[in-house]
Order: structure tokens, then sequence, then C-alpha cells
């Protein structure tokens, strides 16, 4: 097994406190998308989108990385072939396990992001539509982070892994937000073996060779720990 691509959501980080999206009590259940999470929003009421934002952003910075995140991390130290992890999660905890070159497809809360010139910088833990670009100084800062009706970032380089792969991996992402819901069969079509973990099937279920059903934390260590040959990676 040469190449290994892995795509995570926010399942992989649920066990670390952050909410996921569409599920029971999810943030898409508590907060609009058209009044958030897009361009739209922004436009109308730039204090409330940042307020969303700023409340990510501390949820987050006070998050520990879970046992599936530190054992993709041992996954990518430990395999001899290639192993790149592309992720929607705008949290950094992949990275806080000791993951090397994530690929955030829609952003990151940790850094800011001036639509005047488009400059990009560490965040402050709260931002305002006060806030002066350090760059050019335009008051038109933003997360740096990917909204509905936006490009997601550095998607040629993402189909580039997708093109060769041996396995790809889905973990904890429902399949319903394009194109990472299309990843699967992308990489299925150039020969890759894919495996979806999540708590239940997702959206794309029927892309996929192989499921694995139940908690990141506990199925993600042992995947992991078969593909590396050992039972050394405990779940915890
Ligand atoms: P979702 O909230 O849509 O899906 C999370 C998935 O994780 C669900 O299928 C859950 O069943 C599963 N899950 C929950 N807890 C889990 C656990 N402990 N172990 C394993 N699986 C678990 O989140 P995403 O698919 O990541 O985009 O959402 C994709 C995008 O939609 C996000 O990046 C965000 C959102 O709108 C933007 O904001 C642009």
């Amino acid at each position: 097994m040469e190449k290994i691509v892995i795509l995570t959501g926010a399942g992989i980080s649920a066990e670390s406190g952050l909410g996921t999206f569409r599920d029971a009590g999810g943030i898409w259940s508590e907060n609009r998308i058209e009044d958030v999470a897009t361009p739209e929003a922004f436009a109308r009421d730039a204090d409330r989108v940042h307020r969303f934002y700023n409340a990510r952003r501390a949820q987050a910075a006070g998050a520990c990385p879970n046992a599936a995140h530190r054992a993709l991390a041992r996954l990518q130290a430990a395999h001899p072939g290639e192993v790149v992890i592309v992720t929607q999660n705008v949290d950094a905890l992949h990275e806080a396990a000791g993951s090397r070159g994530v690929i955030h497809m829609h952003g990151e809360l940790a850094r800011a992001l001036c639509a005047a010139c488009g400059h990009r910088w560490n965040a402050a833990p709260d931002m305002s539509p006060l806030d002066a670009c350090p760059a050019c100084g335009a008051r038109a800062c933003r997360p740096d982070v990917v909204w509905f009706g936006e490009m997601p970032c550095r998607m040629e380089e993402i189909l580039d892994h997708l093109a060769g792969p041996d396995l790809f991996a889905a973990i904890g992402t429902s399949g319903q937000v394009w194109p990472a819901a299309g990843f699967a069969s992308e990489a299925a079509a150039a020969g890759a073996h894919c495996v979806e973990i999540n708590l239940e099937p997702s959206a794309v279920a029927s892309d996929f060779h192989e499921a694995r059903q139940g908690r990141a934390s506990h199925l993600v260590p042992e995947w992991v720990a078969g593909l590396l040959g050992d039972a050394g990676v405990q779940s915890s």
C-alpha cells in the first residue's frame, strides 16, 4: 500500500467537544446557514458573522485532539508511503495531534483574510468589522473560512491527490456537502479502495467498498493499527 488519502469531517472532532453540523443539536440546527455562513450574510451583518466565528474560534482553541486525530498523525509518521489528510474542518486538531501538511479545504478559524487585498494572517481571538488589514489598512477583514457559494481551497491539489491513491478513507463526514462528497467516487474511479468510517452511513455510502460504523475515537485507531500491522494503537 503506497499512497493513502484521508478526508475528515466534523465527526472526527465531535469527541473533542466540537459540535457537528447536521446531527441533532448541531451547529446548523441552532444557526441558519444563510445568516452566518454566506458572503451575503457577511455583507448584510458582518458583526453577527464575526460573533458566530469568534465563538467557534474560542471553543476550538480550548479543544484537544482525540484518539482518532492522534492515530492519523501516527499513520502519517509510520506509513512508508504518502499519507495526505484533507479536512473540511476549520479547527486545528490534526495539527495539534502532530499531523503535517493538512489541507484545510474549508479554511481555518485561526486565520484571517483581507477581502480587499487577499492578505492572510493569524486571526486575533476576537475579530470585528472595525479591524484594519495589517497589509493594506482596509476594514474588510473576514475569517479565513470558506462560505457557502464560495470555492473550497486548494481544489487542484486535492484532485491531483485523488487521481492516484491506493486507499481513500472518509472519516466523520455526512457526505452532504460538495465537492468533498464526490471525493470517494473520484478516488474509486482512479482505482482506490474506499473506506467510510462514520457513526452512520453517509449520503454517499454507496460510493465506498467498505464501511466501518461507530465512534471515530475507537474505529480510527483500530483501522490504523490494522494498516500498520500492529496492535499498538489504543483508543482512549
Ligand atoms: P456533518 O455535521 O454534516 O456530518 C458529521 C458526520 O459525522 C455525521 O454523519 C455524523 O453521523 C458523524 N459523526 C458524529 N459523531 C461522530 C463520531 N464520534 N465518530 C464518527 N462519526 C461521527 O459534518 P461534515 O460532513 O463535516 O462547511 O460537514 C461538511 C461541511 O458542512 C462542513 O465543513 C461545513 C458544513 O456546512 C462549511 O461551513 C462550508
